[in-house]
Parts: structure tokens; C-alpha cells; sequence
């Protein structure tokens, strides 16, 4: 290398060093700056937009005028990253929805519960004990119930609780809870399994409705550790939008799951028939040009099921449904766990019709938040005609008018926008709460020999903002 040529590499070796640095920066504080505006826009946007109005088992919530949105340039690795992984990593802020609320938990507009429950008249403390002392011969999806107490804002549970991990998350969803909410010193149950409890004082993650003493429900684990906040929301659905747009759809009807089964535990050739999905698989072959609808996985099936059901599917992302024209729902052990996924997609979600109750359900009414199906399918080829057809239509229109179908699919998306973001669900379960104390009929005993304080570090099962966290893990006597 000649001496000039070393010269010349040297300073532009230099200016590179000098200039990078202070580009990088900028960039970041372009991307901060315009980050900061759209948080404000997620804020602007909250419940006193929404409207609800009661329609039988459900409420119908739409929004009232226009729908929360941002034009956001999404970042290059878009392409090869799923929505809800881009979404996450942005860094939620702190905003002032995170901040701890002076006032107790009301219901939303119309007197909608925030988490849906049937109980008649007051727990007593007598049904109270005898559920706490409750074991389960014979139920198939019946599992523990843990014993809690709330003093001072602070958490106990019943030292013989086995801590395992659904209860881990429930506590940590707890202690969110508890800082951000102010909670009554009150006693309370929650009942770690999928199946139904009517009859007891207990808090599920899902009820069977058709029961006036049906009992309480708190969010299950899967929607706190998928939880998201409001801005991560916000272009989770600006995603889904620029990715999945209308006029790319498939005309299908699309369902991928396993065998399971609200009645039963193993699939044989006697019982085989009666397995809602497994009906459902054999059902779809007949429709073939509408429904891609298909067991992917066996679950406890002898070789006889396996042989019945040898046109199995391949694994498809739930995010990737969305190419689909409309998205079909089941109950699996007992009520839809995706469905808390599903509803922040912006595809109409055929569903069928169950009273197994997760603790939002009854705000996605049929024909306003969701489609709705027979449990005989007798009107399901039917449905899923009309919702590809209108997604065909959407097709040639541009997708920019957007038919029935997508009307339907974007007031599901508003409503857990607004409601389901990370404070919603932790505001639902603060609202069970807080019914469960108004109805029950005994004063707290501030003893807490048996219980021991529940102090985890938050959080660990779902993402919040970090100054959340040590707030949270602060407030519980942990040092962060
Ligand atoms: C909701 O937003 C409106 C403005 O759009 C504001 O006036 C109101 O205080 C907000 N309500 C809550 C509960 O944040
Ligand atoms: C699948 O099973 C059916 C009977 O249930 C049979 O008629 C068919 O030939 C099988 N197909 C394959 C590819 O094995
Ligand atoms: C819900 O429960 C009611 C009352 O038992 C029953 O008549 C109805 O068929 C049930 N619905 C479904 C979808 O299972
Ligand atoms: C609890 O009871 C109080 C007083 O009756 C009432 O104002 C409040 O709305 C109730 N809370 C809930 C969540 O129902
Ligand atoms: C429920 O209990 C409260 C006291 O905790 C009492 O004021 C109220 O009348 C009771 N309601 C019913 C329906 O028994
Ligand atoms: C919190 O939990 C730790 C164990 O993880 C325990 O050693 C500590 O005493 C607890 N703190 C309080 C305030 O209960």
C-alpha cells in the first residue's frame, strides 16, 4: 500500500468512526420521536369509545365512531418475522395506563361485566368452606382449589397449595392486580382446571353459563402470557393489516387443532363418533372447496381412530390463518383458549356455538363480534359459503369497502384492543374480585396462620413495561 493510500484509508477509517455513532442516534431518536406519537395515539383511544348494548347471553360492543389506527412503517426483518413477534419487541412505555387506579373497578358501559360470572344472591361462608375442602372423584377436567387472602393489598395463599405453575402465573397476574388496582381485604378460591364447577364459590378460567350458580372467571393463563400492551396492540393490528390484506385471502374456511374433547379423555373405536372434532374432521371432507378444516394431532387414539382419520393436516401458525377467508373455533377440553388469540386478528372468526365461558366471551356477541355456528353444523356449510363469498367480493372491491364478514372481524378487533391489552386483563380479574367481595356475606379474618405471602418478582410470564415490573416486584417487598 502506498503511503497515500494508507493516508486515505486512515481518515475515512476516522470518519466512519466519527460519523456512525451520532447517525445511529439520530436514527434512534427519529424512531423514539415517532414511537412516542403513537403511544399517545393507543392512549387517545380507550373504552368511553366503545359502545355496548345488551343482546341476550352477550353484549354487542362496537365502536361508536371511526377505529384506533396508525400508519406505521413497519421495520425491514418484517417479511421474516411473525406480527405478534415484531409487535413485542417494541418497547412498551409506561403511559398512564399503567398507573395505579384511587377508584374500585366498576363494570363497563350498560353494566357489562369486565369478566363474566353467574352466581344467585351472596356466597355464603358455609358454601365457601365446603368448596375450599372440595376433591374431585370422577371429574375429568376438574383439578385443585387454591385457597387466597387479600390484606392490606397484599397476597396470601393457603400454605398447602402445591404451587404449581397455572397458579404461578395467577399469582403473578395477581400481583399486578393488586398494585394497580385498589383490592378490599377479602378471602377468595381460584380452581385450576379446564372443566366446569357450577355450584361452587369458585374463580375459573371458564364457566358453563347455562347454570345460574355457574361461578366466576379470571383470564386463563395463556391470555396473561400473550398479553401485550396497548401501543404493541396497536401495531400488532397494523401488522396484521399490512400483511394479511383483504384482497390476498384464500377462499376458505381454515381450523387446524388436536383430537381433544370436552367428554372425553381417550378416543377408540367405540367412542370415536361422539368427539366433536373428530365429527368435524369427517364433516369437512364433503366440503372440501370451502372448509380446510383438519385434525393435526392425535391425542390418546388407538390405531382404529388413527386409521378412520388418515387425511390428517399439516401444522398451520395461528397467525397464519389469517390468509384465510375466515377463521373457524371450538371447544377443545372445554371452552376455545385460542379464541383469546383469535380475537385480535382481523379475520371473522366462525365459531361454534357453546356455553363454555371464558371470562371475555360474552362481549363478542354473534353477528357483531363473531359468526356463530350449530353444534350439529347443520348451518355451517351455509355460513362459511356466505363469509367466503363476501371475502371474494371484498377481493374485487380492492378490499378497501370491507363487507359483512369484515365489519364483523374489525369490531372484534377494536374490542380486545381496547378491553384486552395487559391493564384490561388485569382490570378484569380485579373486577371478579371485586364482585366476589361484594357478594360475600362474612367479615375477613386478618389471621393468616395456614397462608404465607406470595411475593414473586414480576414478571416472568409475560412481558410488561420494565418500570411495571419494579414497581410491581417493589411494591410485593422484592427487591427488583
Ligand atoms: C378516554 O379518552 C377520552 C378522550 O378520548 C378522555 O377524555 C377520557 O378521560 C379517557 N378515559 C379514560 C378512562 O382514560
Ligand atoms: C383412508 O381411509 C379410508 C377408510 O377410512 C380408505 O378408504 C382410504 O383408502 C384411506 N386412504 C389412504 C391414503 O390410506
Ligand atoms: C347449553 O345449555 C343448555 C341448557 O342445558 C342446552 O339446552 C344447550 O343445548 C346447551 N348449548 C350447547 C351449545 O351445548
Ligand atoms: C360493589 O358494590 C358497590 C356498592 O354496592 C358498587 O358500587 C360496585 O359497583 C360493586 N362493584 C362491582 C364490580 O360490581
Ligand atoms: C348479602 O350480604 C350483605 C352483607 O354482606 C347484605 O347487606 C345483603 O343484604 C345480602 N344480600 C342478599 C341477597 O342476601
Ligand atoms: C419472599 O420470598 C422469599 C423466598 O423467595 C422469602 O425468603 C422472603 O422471606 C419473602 N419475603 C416476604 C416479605 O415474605
Amino acid at each position: 500500500m502506498t503511503f497515500r493510500r494508507r493516508v486515505f484509508c486512515f481518515y475515512a477509517f476516522l470518519i466512519i468512526c466519527i460519523c456512525i455513532p451520532p447517525c445511529f442516534f439520530f436514527l434512534n431518536t427519529l424512531l423514539k420521536l415517532a414511537h412516542q406519537q403513537h403511544s399517545l395515539d393507543a392512549l387517545a383511544w380507550n373504552e368511553s369509545r366503545l359502545q355496548f348494548k345488551s343482546v341476550g347471553n352477550y353484549f354487542a360492543v362496537t365502536p361508536k365512531n371511526g377505529t384506533p389506527g396508525v400508519n406505521y412503517r413497519l421495520p425491514f426483518s418484517f417479511k421474516y418475522r411473525s406480527c405478534e413477534n415484531i409487535a413485542r419487541s417494541f418497547e412498551e412505555p409506561l403511559s398512564a395506563r399503567y398507573h395505579p387506579r384511587p377508584a374500585a373497578v366498576s363494570p363497563l358501559g350498560e353494566n357489562a361485566p369486565r369478566a363474566y360470572w353467574r352466581w344467585p344472591g351472596n356466597i355464603s361462608k358455609e358454601s365457601f368452606e365446603s368448596a375450599a375442602a372440595r376433591e374431585w372423584p370422577g371429574c375429568l377436567h376438574c383439578m385443585n382449589i387454591v385457597r387466597y387472602k387479600v390484606l392490606g393489598r397484599k397476597l396470601y395463599v393457603a400454605e398447602s397449595a402445591p404451587g404449581r405453575r397455572h397458579q404461578n402465573v395467577a399469582e403473578e397476574m395477581l400481583q399486578v392486580v393488586l398494585y394497580l388496582f385498589p383490592i378490599p381485604d377479602m378471602e377468595f378460591l381460584l380452581h385450576f382446571g379446564d372443566g366446569c364447577v357450577n355450584g361452587l364459590p369458585v374463580i375459573s378460567w371458564n364457566v358453563c353459563r347455562q347454570f345460574a350458580d355457574a361461578g366466576f372467571t379470571m383470564p386463563s393463563y395463556t391470555v396473561w402470557e400473550r398479553s401485550m400492551g396497548p401501543m404493541q396492540l396497536m401495531l400488532y393490528s397494523t401488522c396484521l393489516e399490512k400483511r394479511y390484506p383483504a384482497r390476498k385471502r384464500k377462499p376458505l374456511v381454515i381450523w387446524r387443532g388436536s383430537t381433544t374433547d370436552t367428554q372425553l379423555d381417550k378416543f377408540t373405536k367405540d367412542n370415536y363418533l361422539q368427539a366433536i372434532r373428530i365429527r368435524l374432521h369427517q364433516f369437512a371432507r364433503k366440503y372440501r372447496n370451502i372448509l380446510d378444516i383438519r385434525i393435526v394431532q392425535f391425542f390418546k387414539c388407538d390405531d382404529f381412530v388413527k386409521e378412520q382419520l388418515n387425511d390428517t393436516g399439516s401444522w398451520i401458525a395461528f397467525e397464519r390463518f389469517n390468509k384465510f377467508c375466515a377463521i373457524l373455533d371450538i371447544d377443545g377440553n372445554s371452552w376455545s383458549d385460542r379464541f383469546g388469540q383469535l380475537v385480535h386478528f382481523n379475520t371473522p372468526i366462525l365459531k361454534m356455538e357453546s356455553n363454555y365461558t371464558g371470562y371475555f366471551e360474552h362481549l363478542f356477541a354473534p353477528d357483531t363480534g363473531i359468526i356463530q355456528f350449530a353444534k350439529d353444523f347443520s348451518d355451517l356449510p351455509e355460513k362459511a359459503r356466505q363469509l367466503v363469498a363476501d371475502c371474494q367480493q371484498d377481493r374485487r372491491r380492492g378490499g378497501t369497502a370491507g363487507g359483512r364478514g369484515r365489519r364483523i372481524a374489525k369490531n372484534m378487533q377494536v374490542a380486545s384492543q381496547t378491553l384486552m391489552d395487559q391493564v384490561g386483563i388485569a382490570e378484569a380479574f380485579a373486577y371478579t374480585l371485586q364482585v366476589y367481595k361484594n357478594l360475600s356475606s362474612w367479615e375477613v379474618d386478618p389471621s393468616l396462620k395456614g397462608f404465607k405471602e406470595v411475593n414473586l418478582t414480576c414478571c416472568s410470564f409475560t412481558q410488561v413495561p420494565k418500570l411495571l415490573a419494579a414497581a410491581v416486584s417493589e411494591y410485593h417487598g422484592r427487591t427488583p
